[in-house]
């Protein structure tokens, strides 16, 4: 190999290497569209405030990189079954509310009614409310939420 060969692929190679490894911060901090996510637990309320049945709207602080907030969930009780539903509708993302009267939330935007436990009853709305993974630790009900 001449010496000018030798030279164009060494160059080359770093060229390459020094890509890939911009490409992997890229990926890995800068765009968080493909950070891979992880789920977090936040502490929702002490156990003892849980409802007993029907459903319930509880908002909660949640800090996420440093930064503050407040999210919100419905806690809905089907049966035996303690259920966290984002209120969140899957037709545009408007917010959904409780018709208690009716024992259904209702999206305000296009009229999209779910159960008390998401599944659509009836509207656009493609799919159930999402439902968020609950735990009990310590006497505190605990949230799962995507960071
Ligand atoms: S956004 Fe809820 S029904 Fe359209």
């Amino acid at each position: 190999m001449k010496r000018r060969e030798f030279l164009k692929r060494t160059i080359n190679f770093f060229v390459a290497a020094a890509a890939l490894f911009s490409s992997a911060l890229f990926f890995r901090f800068v765009s968080p569209k493909f950070r891979l996510s992880s789920t977090e637990y936040f502490l929702l309320m002490p156990e003892d405030e849980l409802p007993r049945r029907g459903v319930k709207k509880v908002e909660f602080p949640l800090q996420i990189n440093g930064k503050k907030k407040r999210e919100r969930v419905f806690i809905s009780i089907v049966g035996s079954e303690i259920l966290a539903l984002s209120p969140v509708c899957t037709h545009l993302g408007c917010i959904v509310t409780w018709d208690n009267n009716a024992s259904e939330f209702v999206c305000p935007c296009h009229a999209g009614r779910y159960n008390s436990a998401g599944v659509v009853l009836s509207g656009p709305p493609p799919k159930p409310l999402a439902r968020l993974p609950l735990k009990i630790e310590s006497g505190n009900v605990m949230i799962g939420w995507k960071v």
